[in-house]
């Protein structure tokens, strides 16, 4: 935390401490709608890079956000876990992610005893993906512009620009149609 502003710290605690566990935009009526925004404003600053509109979902944990860089309406589930500091994980335009995601950017070095060290790679989610329930994105993924991820995949290759992947380990199952830019 050697740099972070006084600004930066108080938003870290504010989400960690309440606005993490504050209701979702489906709960309470109007109630839930307001925490959601609340939850989204202040992890704003946590980020490495935030545009003006995103979304960040209830008891979502991403350690402390530095290596994350959420594009415009980027979403980032319920319940979502965001795991490693190595590797920059990017979610793109308008990108929707259901609940339980788990992205990880690191591998611990295994051809080292003891698993000493860790490996870092970068993710990638484009614009426009959509992203199910429960999908595990692995270490130096990139998801394409317009992708879909099926329920529940565990996704351990780049998926194409509208591809609908689905399963363990996801294969490409579909292509959509071309989708506006
Ligand atoms: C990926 C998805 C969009 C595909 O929908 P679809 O185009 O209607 O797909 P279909 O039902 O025609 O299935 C196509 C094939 O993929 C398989 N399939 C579809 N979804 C799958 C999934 N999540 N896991 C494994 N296989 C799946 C089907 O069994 C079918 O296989 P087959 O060709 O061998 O018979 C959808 O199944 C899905 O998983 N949606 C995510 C729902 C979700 O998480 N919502 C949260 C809201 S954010």
């Amino acid at each position: 935390m050697n740099h972070w502003s006084i600004k930066k710290i108080i938003c870290y605690l504010t989400y960690k401490l309440i606005a993490k566990h504050l209701p979702g935009p489906g709960e309470f009526l109007m109630l839930g709608k307001m925490c959601h925004r609340f939850r989204s404003k202040i992890s704003k600053p946590l980020f490495r890079d935030a545009a003006e509109k995103i979304g960040v979902g209830k008891n979502a944990d991403f350690d402390n956000g530095s290596n994350i860089i959420m594009r415009d309406h980027a979403n980032i589930g319920p319940e979502a876990l965001i795991s490693g500091k190595l590797g920059t994980v990017t979610i793109g335009k308008h990108v929707m992610m259901g609940s339980k995601c788990i992205i990880i950017t690191q591998n611990h070095n295994y051809l080292e005893k003891g698993y000493e060290g860790f490996i870092g790679k970068d993710v990638l989610i484009d614009d426009y993906a959509w992203i199910g329930h429960r999908v595990t994105i692995l270490p130096g993924v990139k998801i394409g512009k317009h992708a879909i991820v099926g329920a529940g995949a565990v996704v351990t290759k780049d998926v194409p620009d509208c591809g609908i992947a689905v399963g363990n380990p996801a294969v490409i199952k579909k292509i959509r149609k071309r989708q506006p830019a």
